[in-house]
């Protein structure tokens, strides 16, 4: 068994993992833990690394190949599989509860975020399970959204999007509403607001109304864990079972840099 420990953050959701350092390389048992405890725990926490971006891009293959992220004005020069999450070049935080890149056919298995600048204080990182906001809704909402598929592409209301990421990426993509985990065999529900041109058989306004709604009735504080940022840290998101928001509660004047690297995961499906 690795020397790795692994600490509960709240009762339903994050794990603060210890005993690893992520500018080595990660043996295959370690590798195995480490897939296990975010399919339990849904989001992990490595403080203290201290990761160039070539170790940080090594680091990512623990949990699958790092994939291309479609918003290219903001890849970082010379490392196209990293996403600088900042607010420069027009880039707004993302406070809206979300899970990543549903515009593809393989939507990502995880978003691994690395604290490289934090502000003094605010621009933290919540996120939510989506398993246990599927667990606590009524049988016949559950029956409903097993039932439901949704119709994804880029982000309409965004206009900043570069041509050639909209050509490559916009594509309709259909996924169903609710997804089974490959790893720990338990459902989630599984959508991204802004994503969803509209749900299969609804009007888009109609879509986005249920959206909404569902959100705000399924993401309830005891369900969520607010991650706040220290420099090195490695914040590691299970992308199959769980929406996250950014905070943008913090000083512009300040400078919030994150590294993202987001990996391949399988297509969703429910079984
Ligand atoms: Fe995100």
């Amino acid at each position: 068994m690795p020397d790795i420990t692994i600490t509960p953050l709240t009762k339903m959701i994050g794990a603060e993992i210890g005993g690893v350092d992520l500018s080595k390389p990660v043996d295959a048992a370690t590798r195995e833990a480490l897939s296990q405890a975010l399919a339990e725990h849904l989001a992990l926490v490595f403080h203290g690394q201290n990761l160039t971006p070539d170790q940080y891009l090594a680091a990512a293959e623990a949990f699958g190949p790092p994939m291309r992220q479609h918003y290219s004005q903001h890849h970082m020069p010379g490392y196209p599989d990293i996403g600088l999450v900042w607010h420069r070049n027009g880039q707004a935080p993302a406070e809206r509860w979300h899970t990543d890149h549903t515009n593809r056919e393989r939507p990502p298995a995880a978003t691994m975020l690395y604290g490289v600048e934090i502000p003094s204080a605010g621009g933290a990182t919540s996120v939510a399970n989506m398993r246990a906001a599927y667990a606590a809704l009524s049988e016949t909402e559950r029956e409903r959204l097993d039932s439901l598929r949704t119709v994804n592409s880029l982000d309409t209301g965004k206009s900043d999007t570069l041509p050639e990421d909209w050509d490559k990426y916009s594509k309709p993509i259909v996924h169903p509403m609710v997804r089974t985990h490959p790893v720990h065999g338990s459902r989630a529900v599984f959508f991204h607001i802004t994503k969803t041109l509209y749900i299969e058989g609804m009007s888009p306004e109609a879509s986005r109304a249920y959206l909404s709604d569902l959100i705000d009735r399924m993401i309830r504080p005891e369900i969520t864990y607010t991650h706040q940022w220290r420099k090195g840290d490695l914040f590691v998101i299970d992308d199959r079972a769980t929406m996250h928001r950014a905070h943008g509660d913090y000083d512009r004047r300040e400078s919030r840099v994150l590294w993202r690297i987001i990996v391949e995961g399988d297509r969703p499906r429910l079984v």
